[in-house]
């Protein structure tokens, strides 16, 4: 399943957290996930609209735009979630790599990693995460939980790095007495919107020191809206379907690793603009499909049970089936059935590892 190698830093840096180093899962004997022991929601200070940035709410399938970041997971949680993300067995068998990251570990969840696949199928994260969205929401697949980014820097970089920041912070001061942020001209993740409708981003690093790393969206202005990067443990909920959004460069971090979990609305009458753009090429793709094909044809199935019982209840009661309503449905789900279908290209037309580029 592995599309390339990654090399991780072969020492733990000065960090209070776990070696870098791939280790076999420890046995552990203190169970699984627990929401009473492992949550740790608290609801975020402000959520941001999409009225509020400027969009019209009906780009998107609810009000909510961005959250700013709230406590999530415990730091139990984090590290028992670390301790299976570092893996041997997930960093040796799931790691993707793309034109534009070193390294993602997708996939994992099911297989090797029981406490997070756990934690994200939990009933009680399910309805915080629906909380945050304002919209009852599914997990999108078994394969979207927990995807991980990373970005592992030794000290030695990490200290240049923060010496051109600081040279640049007084340059720029003496030019105009302003100080320059580290985004400025360097976002990591340049400018895009998500396959999937819903984000919940969820810091598993220890973020402190870090500066930067902000989630910037461009509201309906045109003007930036800048959401501070969570802490470890915390995270922030994102329509990031219809959102323009880039991830902004950090600084002063040996380590960055955020685990990025996707959602949909439950309802199967809701829209449902998933699309596969920015996932394809880094899947196993008989997985993928296999996932989306069958939510996709069970949301299908559940439409297609609610217009027949509407058609034999107006029977039964004696009304007129109403041909414009049918034909109506029936374009709309010939609409899905065709979107479906030109998602699920073909295996050997997907250029693995290789995403849109983004600006
Ligand atoms: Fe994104």
């Amino acid at each position: 399943m592995a599309t390339a190698d990654v090399i991780f830093p072969s020492a733990a840096a000065s960090t209070t957290w776990a070696p870098f180093e791939a280790k076999p899962m420890p046995q552990r004997d203190d169970g699984n996930f627990d929401p009473k022991k492992h949550l740790n929601f608290v609801p975020p200070s402000t959520v941001h609209t999409m009225a509020d940035i400027g969009l019209p709410e009906a780009i998107g399938v609810a009000p909510l735009a961005v959250s700013e970041p709230f406590p999530l997971f415990t730091k139990d949680a984090v590290m028992r979630m670390r301790e299976e993300v570092l893996s041997k067995d997930v960093t040796s068998n799931c790691v993707y790599s793309s034109n534009l990251a070193q390294a993602y570990l997708r996939g994992y969840a099911d297989k090797y990693a029981p406490f997070v696949y756990n934690a994200w199928k939990s009933p009680e994260t399910l309805n915080v995460i629906s909380q945050v969205a304002g919209i009852d929401l599914s997990l999108q697949c078994d394969f979207e939980i927990g995807h991980i980014n990373l970005s592992f820097k030794t000290e030695e970089q990490k200290n240049h790095e923060m010496q051109e920041y600081r040279h640049d912070c007084s340059q720029t001061k003496t030019n105009n007495n302003k100080i320059n942020t580290p985004d400025d001209d360097a976002p990591i993740v340049g400018w895009h919107t998500d396959s999937y409708p819903f984000v919940c981003v969820v810091m598993l690093s220890d973020c402190t020191e870090m500066i930067g790393g902000e989630t910037a969206l461009r509201t309906g202005s045109g003007s930036v809206l800048k959401i501070r990067s969570p802490q470890m443990g915390h995270a922030i909920v994102l329509q990031g379907r219809y959102i323009t959004h880039a991830a902004l460069r950090s600084l002063n971090a040996v380590e960055r690793i955020t685990m990025v979990t996707s959602f949909r609305p439950r309802n199967p009458h809701a829209r449902d603009d998933t699309v596969l753009t920015t996932v394809r090429p880094i899947s196993h793709l008989p997985d993928l499909y296999y996932q989306f094909a069958t939510y996709r044809l069970e949301m299908l199935a559940a439409r297609v049970a609610s217009q027949l019982k509407e058609l034999a209840d107006a029977r039964a009661a004696g009304r007129t089936v109403a041909t414009r309503e049918i034909k109506r449905f029936l374009e709309e789900q010939e609409r899905f059935v065709a979107h479906t279908n030109a998602e699920m290209v073909d295996e050997d037309e997907v250029v693995v590892g290789v995403l849109p580029q983004v600006v």
